[in-house]
């Protein structure tokens, strides 16, 4: 209450998410150390950084470093951030424990793998509660704040009880970047009631998919028996609003990038390294959901079906390591080295390794020369929020009209059209439709990446969030002053 912190500045925009654009941790000499945070979440928000009014609040990774000033100055100063210092136990039954082994599992249909423990629950209503506290603390009466993914579910609610106690009204926008599931799957939650109360609190509330957004509102009603309405559901005294707001890049800053020399160089020295191969991309997140085993499968087929492409067609996966405390990523990153190394040497030699697996995290301006130098883009995700690497990897191609293999079950397919779509769990389909992106010709490849360009050129961060989705926010402002107020 009597927190001493001035609010870092009279900007009325703050964002909330658990993860910061940048994440810190403690060098061996004791020094603090920040890099990029990865994830689709960072990429599509950090464009709205200081320059666009806002400030960021979330937990900077694991620090001990509770109320360190010089960390707190750096983060407000580079990157607009507040930290949300949290002790290392809570943090980690909020973090590993409930959002990460039951709401991710959860809301990824993945329920075999959902771990529930009381003392996990208890942890993520104490975090999600130290945030409200914070939060309402510097918060200005009017204030627009836009809460983030599946770790802050129940943000919206507390935060209306920590502002209102202290007489300031909020508009609270909640944002889903994972996919929504139908309510049969989410009442295995045995605290949906609390999860879905604690959203209905926010004033609007956006999701990647019209699929999400529909699951949404026929689960509270469902469950929750609320009045559904095409525009969202009556909760309490309140009508919240419910909408798909598919969230993109930035591509110019992507085309920029793409100019600088070192990327130019970069791209050079794949080609000159093998001019004839033809190179197939794939960057995820070491992450279950990704289906990076279903991908290796897939192309073990592929490669049996078809030895003649052997020797002229290299995959480089990039599997950037995520969420390595919990055993079930790790398993995972084990799993996925072993299938690699069978299949490399299955089908090839010292002087032909058919994946190159880069399990590492790897700089940006790699990234894209990786993107750009590849005729086609896997993506076998066996469910996900969106997916940000299909609208990166199309940025690239300007070029080489590459073709985007995406699956169905990545929310970018409800939108991205000019991608050839397949089920990741049909082995047979998958391995046939890679042979089909091979081989497809430049007219059809021209005209399926004119389709895609046009959307992500379109569907940027900005036209997304920055004028759609908070002018809305603030239209609701006036709106629920009145009917509510
Ligand atoms: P998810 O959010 O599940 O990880 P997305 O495909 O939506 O999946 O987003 C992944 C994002 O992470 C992409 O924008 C990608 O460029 C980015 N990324 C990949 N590798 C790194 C890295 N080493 N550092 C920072 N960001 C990365
Ligand atoms: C997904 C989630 C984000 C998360 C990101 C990276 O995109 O929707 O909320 O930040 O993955 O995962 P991590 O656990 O490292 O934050």
């Amino acid at each position: 209450e009597d927190d001493p912190r001035p609010y870092p500045s009279t900007k009325r925009l703050t964002l909330v998410s658990n993860r910061l654009p940048v994440t810190i941790n403690r060098s061996k000499n004791g020094q603090f150390q920040y890099h990029k945070s990865s994830g689709g979440l960072v990429t599509c928000m950090s464009g709205l950084g200081p320059d666009q009014s806002s400030n960021w609040y979330g937990w900077p990774g694991s620090v001990e470093s509770h109320h360190n000033c010089k960390v707190r100055a750096e983060l407000m100063q580079d990157h607009g951030a507040v930290p949300v210092f949290l002790e290392q136990e809570l943090a980690s039954r909020h973090y590993n424990g409930f959002s990460n082994s039951v709401l991710w599992p959860l809301l990824h249909y993945q329920d075999s793998l959902i771990a529930f423990k009381d003392c996990d629950w208890q942890a993520y209503q104490k975090v999600n509660r130290q945030f409200a506290v914070e939060i309402a603390f510097n918060a200005a009466d009017g204030d627009t704040v836009w809460i983030h993914d599946y770790h802050l579910m129940l943000l919206p609610q507390m935060l209306r009880e920590e502002t209102e106690k202290r007489g300031k009204r909020l508009v609270i926008g909640f944002f889903l970047h994972t996919p929504f599931p139908s309510g049969d799957m989410f009442r295995i939650l045995p605290v949906w009631r609390e999860i879905l109360e604690g959203v209905l609190h926010s004033d609007l509330i956006g999701f990647h998919a019209p699929s999400y957004d529909t699951n949404f509102k026929r689960t509270c009603s469902d469950l929750l028996k609320l009045v559904e309405l095409p525009t969202g559901v009556q909760f309490q005294d309140r009508f919240v609003r419910t909408s798909d707001f598919p969230v993109g890049l930035d591509p110019e800053k992507i085309l920029d990038c793409l100019q600088k020399d070192e990327v130019k160089r970069r791209i050079s020295a794949l080609k000159e390294q093998n001019p004839n191969m033809k190179y197939i991309i794939g960057v995820d997140r070491v992450d279950y959901v990704k289906g990076i085993p279903q991908k290796v499968d897939a192309l073990d087929l592929f490669f049996e079906e078809h030895p003649e492409m052997l020797r002229k067609v290299t995959i480089i996966q990039v599997a950037v390591p995520s969420r390595e405390d919990n055993p079930e990523y790790r398993d995972l990153a084990t799993r996925i080295h072993q299938r690699v190394d069978e299949i490399n040497t299955k089908y090839g030699d010292q002087s032909y390794q058919p994946i190159n697996l880069i399990h590492q995290s790897v700089p940006i301006e790699d990234l894209l020369a990786l993107y750009a130098s590849s005729d086609v883009c896997l993506i076998t995700s066996i469910r996900d929020g969106m997916n940000l690497v299909s609208f990166e990897y199309v940025a690239c191609q300007s070029e080489r009209r590459g073709v985007l293999l995406l699956s169905e079950f990545a929310g970018a397919s409800e939108r991205l059209a000019g991608s050839l779509l397949f089920n990741p769990w049909d082995k047979e389909g998958t391995a046939a439709a890679l042979h089909r992106a091979l081989t497809m010709d430049m007219d059809e490849r021209t005209v399926n990446h004119r389709k895609a360009e046009e959307f992500v050129m379109k569907n940027t961060r900005y036209g997304a969030y920055d004028f759609k989705y908070p002018s809305r926010l603030r239209k609701l402002t006036c709106k629920n002053r009145s009917a509510h107020w």
